[in-house]
């Protein structure tokens, strides 16, 4: 389908909207992005422009429409274990310190999910941790994931996945160990599923009610946002880790010029931020 052409006052507009419902900031030029990545929802919902979607979203007031906008620009693109190095020192240095203190409960929380690879890494990070040191960690281990894409948390709710997904990131052990085949899809085990809890929620917006974190996975996300909206989730990330507790961000991101709550702690392949103490 030939993309909607797109006047410069009705792209600034749409430009507007978006980083006040989620944060993302579009460059200068992204008019055939838009576009391209609307038309579908120009014809499903019969409107002739990106002005008449602007003025759809103010006068319908619909939340379904904000979504499927949102999620049409949004990208999700995940994996399993991701970069590898974030697990790595979570399984050599923050789950160590966290067996140590003898903690009865330990909260994991990732921000921004997608379909969920994310925080079953964690859970099967945190599994083979307490399977290689029988004892040494008896916290029970909660992990909160979150999202703002209705889609993308129905989809990680499943658990299922398929064989491209697989692809992606998994060794042969790891499929194997926690994952049952079923109706052509591979199933997260339960006992991993049951670790996870998903819930809906826009960075922008309060995050209080989440409780507190002993570890944030904030990964590839904040890329897409203004310094004002890295600022203002770095300082309430913050607020919400305990005390010496970790965040950490995409390969490419960093708190460096948004907050001196963290200290930088380096690793051989990346980069992680610990709250001062
Ligand atoms: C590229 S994926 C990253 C997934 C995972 N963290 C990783 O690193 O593989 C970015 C995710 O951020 C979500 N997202 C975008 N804006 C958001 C916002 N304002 N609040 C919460 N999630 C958001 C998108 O829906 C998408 O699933």
């Amino acid at each position: 389908m030939a993309p909607h052409s797109i006047t410069q006052e009705e792209y600034l507009d749409f430009r507007d909207f978006l980083e006040k419902a989620c944060g993302i900031v579009l460059g200068d030029n992204k008019q055939y992005l838009v576009s391209s990545r609307l038309s579908r929802i120009l014809s499903e919902y019969e409107l002739d422009s990106l002005g008449s979607l602007i003025t759809a979203l103010k006068h319908r007031r619909s939340p379904e429409l904000r979504d499927r906008i949102v999620e049409a620009m949004t990208t999700n693109e995940t994996s399993w274990f991701r970069d590898s190095h974030p697990y790595q020192v979570l399984r050599e240095r923050v789950l160590p310190e966290m067996a140590k203190r003898r903690q009865s409960t330990i909260r994991l929380w990732s921000a921004a999910c997608s379909s969920g690879q994310e925080p079953y890494s964690l859970a099967m990070t945190a599994h083979e941790y307490q399977m290689a040191n029988p004892g040494a960690l008896t916290a029970d281990v909660q992990i909160v994931a979150t999202d703002i894409s209705p889609a993308m948390l129905r989809a990680a709710r499943t658990g299922r996945y398929d064989a491209l997904a697989m692809a992606r990131g998994l060794s042969p052990e790891r499929k194997k160990r926690y994952f049952q085949e079923r109706d052509g899809a591979w199933e997260v085990i339960p006992a991993i599923r049951s670790r996870v809890q998903f819930r809906d929620l826009n960075l922008l917006q309060s995050f209080a009610l989440l409780g507190r974190f002993d570890v944030i996975f904030c990964r590839n996300v904040l890329i897409y946002f203004s310094s004002d909206s890295k600022r203002d989730i770095a300082g309430r990330m913050a607020k919400s880790l305990n005390t010496g507790g970790y965040l950490f961000l995409g390969g490419s991101e960093s708190v460096s010029g948004f907050s001196e709550a963290f200290d930088m702690i380096r690793h051989p392949g990346g980069v992680i931020y610990q709250l001062k103490s």
